[in-house]
């Protein structure tokens, strides 16, 4: 499999993009940057659209899910945009019934707790995947020379929700499932691998740029445990992108322990969170891959000299990396006043 001519990395609008060139490991006069769930509550304009919309119905109109994702493009100038919608969008569309409750997150009708469970669980149909392709497409024909990143949930982080039927804070029963049922684990992390990398792969093809699988909660294992029971599934849910030659960044909150083996699964980028800085973080991988982010998401808040002199830190920590895009070490918390992203974006490329 390739990209098609069309594809924005292929017709001359992404390729030179600042954030394609650092992801490729060509260090920018200034870090381009974006922000995890830049999309999202903290933006009036997105809570505006999704009154009346249940989130995951929103993410399923391509109408809603290309305007969400160009909002804040608009509005804060930064250098990619990231797709609308859920890691759980693609495991709904393979019949799991699954909703997303306001302020809690994914939450499923019957979680997967048995051989017999994981059995019942069906392939994802390729057609179903069409509100997504016209998502990207959409948002695509509207970026120019914006790159779109595409994303997943990683098999690891998918899987906890599958088991534990909600947000959980320690992912205790998935993590005993992994031990005391490692046939049905092995079975259902494949399964997450196949439908994640199904929809990103629907992403890649449809016009996004790059991708990001986002293993959320990797910070509740042991080197010893993702490398044996999780990793070989992320990197099957990666070989659906095999062939297409797009950056490939992986992502997990906690992962500090993890970032190498992260990394080995087949990431050219390596999202880091606020727990280490970026000199660091680079020790550990050899200096072998360009990073990702690391705003302290809890800075936010804080008095604007307080911010501005944390971010002129992480990018001077940075500059010690291949090359460096500023992002956060985690997601835009809902309550943020959007203007100090737009500052944080105007600072960043000011230099
Ligand atoms: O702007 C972006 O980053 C793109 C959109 C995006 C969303 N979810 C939209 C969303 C992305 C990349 C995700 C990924 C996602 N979803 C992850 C991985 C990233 C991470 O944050 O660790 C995870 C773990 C989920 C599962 C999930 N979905 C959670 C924990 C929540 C939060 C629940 C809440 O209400 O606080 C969601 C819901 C969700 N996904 C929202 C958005 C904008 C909020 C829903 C709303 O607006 O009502």
């Amino acid at each position: 499999m390739t990209l098609p001519a069309n594809h924005p990395l292929n017709d001359g609008r992404t390729a030179d993009a600042p954030l394609i060139r650092a992801y490729r490991g060509e260090r920018q006069a200034t870090p381009p940057v974006w922000f995890m769930r830049q999309a999202g509550r903290s933006l009036p304009e997105y809570r505006e659209l999704r009154v009346g919309n249940a989130m995951l119905d929103a993410c399923l109109n391509p109408e809603l899910s290309s305007e969400i994702t160009l909002q804040p493009v608009r509005r804060h100038g930064v250098d990619a945009a990231i797709f609308f919608s859920d890691i759980v969008i693609p495991i709904k569309l393979a019949g799991v019934e699954v909703e997303i409750v306001p302020g809690r997150g994914p939450v499923l009708a019957d979680p997967i707790r048995s051989v017999s469970d994981v059995a019942k669980l069906r392939p994802l149909d390729p057609a179903a995947l069409a509100p997504i392709i016209e998502g990207v497409a959409r948002t695509v024909a509207e970026l120019g020379t914006t790159p779109l990143i595409g994303f997943a949930g990683a098999p690891f982080t998918l899987a906890s929700y599958l088991v534990e039927g909600g947000p959980s804070k320690d992912q205790l029963r998935a993590r005993t499932m992994m031990y005391t049922e490692p046939h049905a684990w092995a079975t259902l992390l494949n399964w997450c691998a196949d439908v994640s990398g199904a929809f990103l792969q629907a992403q890649v093809l449809a016009g996004a740029s790059a991708a990001q699988l986002f293993d959320s909660w990797v910070g509740s294992l042991s080197e010893q445990q993702y490398v044996r029971r999780v990793a070989p599934h992320s990197k099957r849910a990666l070989s659906h992108l095999r062939g297409l030659e797009i950056p490939k960044v992986h992502f997990g909150v906690g992962s500090n322990e993890v970032l190498a083996a992260m990394r080995d699964i087949g990431a050219d980028v390596m999202g880091v969170d606020w727990r280490i800085p970026l000199d660091e973080a680079n020790r550990r991988l050899g200096g072998t891959v360009p990073l990702q982010g690391n705003l302290d998401p809890a800075l936010l808040g804080a008095p604007a000299k307080v911010l501005a002199a944390h971010v002129d830190d992480v990018i001077e920590r940075g500059r010690e990396a291949p090359a460096h895009v500023l992002n956060l070490g985690h997601g835009v918390p809902p309550t943020t006043d959007p203007d100090v992203l737009t500052r944080i974006v105007e600072q960043v490329h000011a230099g």
